[in-house]
């Protein structure tokens, strides 16, 4: 196995080589371009080439599905950005505030195609599994998604409820690109199964930092404006675990669900979040999840030192700040 940093490179080189059309539909290729080469962790595609790599020596193998893996992901960003009403991403404006709404839905239909054609490069003897399975995840990040926008109007929304919120959202996008890899590397189908539990469960510990980040955080390194979900009345971790806890704070968290989105919103909800403990509430799931990812890669057929590779991905991503 290589380190996780070549396999990230790998899949940013692979990136960089996308050619798309110019001249008159550039109003619909180049916002594609700029969503791409905007930088982002290229969580999705390195997991990708590691499943591949760990299962069949074969990264180079994987490089079509790797693009057409962060290609999607980066085509529900640019939706995300419009329903969330967020103008920064990655530390630039999003397409739909370089450009407007129309641009965005657009060139992210365009970008599901492109991703959907990446994927089908496989080998013909594993494309209906392939496909089968990028489909299934894509309409469970749609599923994931529509909860998440009817969660904003809810007053409360219990725990198991967001967890399978994320697991649609995010941890379904992730399981499905650590099963691609592994479809590709010739894993059996069982090993193809632990490897989706494993990104699953990644996501999930994923979308809760990515919560956290999202209140405390530091905008400079996130890329994200910070207390956006708190502006838009996202039942995020943080909300749902604190709401839970009842007593007065979770009345004057109810109070300040009503406020119009602003800076005294979003500095009123994170004191009450600090006052009741939840960062150190936040990292604890986050480690709990982390385990749940860590106890699927151990029922792989997989040798420990090509575990040990999943577990320094988990390790690194428990830590990040972006
Ligand atoms: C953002 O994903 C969407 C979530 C699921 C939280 P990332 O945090 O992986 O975004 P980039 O690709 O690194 O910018
Ligand atoms: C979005 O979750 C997950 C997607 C399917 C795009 P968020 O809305 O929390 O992602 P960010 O924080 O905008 O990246
Ligand atoms: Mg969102
Ligand atoms: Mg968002
Ligand atoms: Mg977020």
């Amino acid at each position: 196995m290589l380190r996780i940093s070549e396999y990230s490179a790998m899949a940013e080189a692979a990136i960089r080589e996308i050619s798309l059309p110019s001249g008159n539909l550039d109003a619909l290729y180049s916002p594609i371009t700029y969503g791409m080469q905007a930088g982002g962790k290229r969580l999705r595609p390195t997991l990708l080439l590691m499943a591949a790599d760990a299962f069949g020596n074969c990264p180079e193998k994987a490089i079509a599905a790797a693009v057409g893996i962060e290609m999607f992901h980066n085509f529900t960003l640019l939706h995300d950005d419009v329903m969330d009403k967020s103008d920064v991403r990655r530390g630039r404006p999003s397409v739909h505030a370089k450009w407007d709404d129309n641009t965005a839905i657009l060139s992210g239909d365009t970008m599901l195609t492109l991703a959907t054609k990446k994927i089908s490069e496989v080998d013909d003897s594993i494309l209906r599994p392939v496909l089968d399975t990028f489909n299934d995840q894509a309409l469970r990040v749609y599923e994931g998604q529509r909860l998440d926008m009817d969660f904003e109007k809810m007053d409360e929304v219990n725990l198991d409820e967001y967890i399978e919120m994320i697991k649609d959202k995010t941890g379904a996008l992730l399981g499905g690109a650590a099963k691609i890899g592994a479809l590709i590397g010739g894993a059996s189908a069982e090993d193809a199964e632990k490897m989706y539990e494993f990104g699953m469960m990644l996501g999930v510990a994923f979308q809760i930092e990515d919560d956290y980040l999202d209140t405390f955080g530091n905008a400079d390194t996130f890329g994200k404006p910070i207390g956006g979900d708190i502006n838009n009345n996202k039942k995020t971790f943080l909300m749902v675990k604190a709401l839970a806890n009842g007593g007065s704070n979770a009345q004057a968290l109810k109070a300040a669900l009503s406020m119009a989105p602003s800076p005294t919103k979003v500095k009123t909800v994170t004191r009450i979040y600090e006052t009741m403990g939840m960062p150190a509430v936040s990292k604890a799931e986050v480690a709990a999840y982390s385990s749940k990812a860590l106890a699927a890669i151990k029922k792989t057929s997989l040798s420990d030192d090509r575990r040990e590779a999943f577990r320094r991905l988990i390790e690194k991503l428990i830590g990040r700040t972006k």
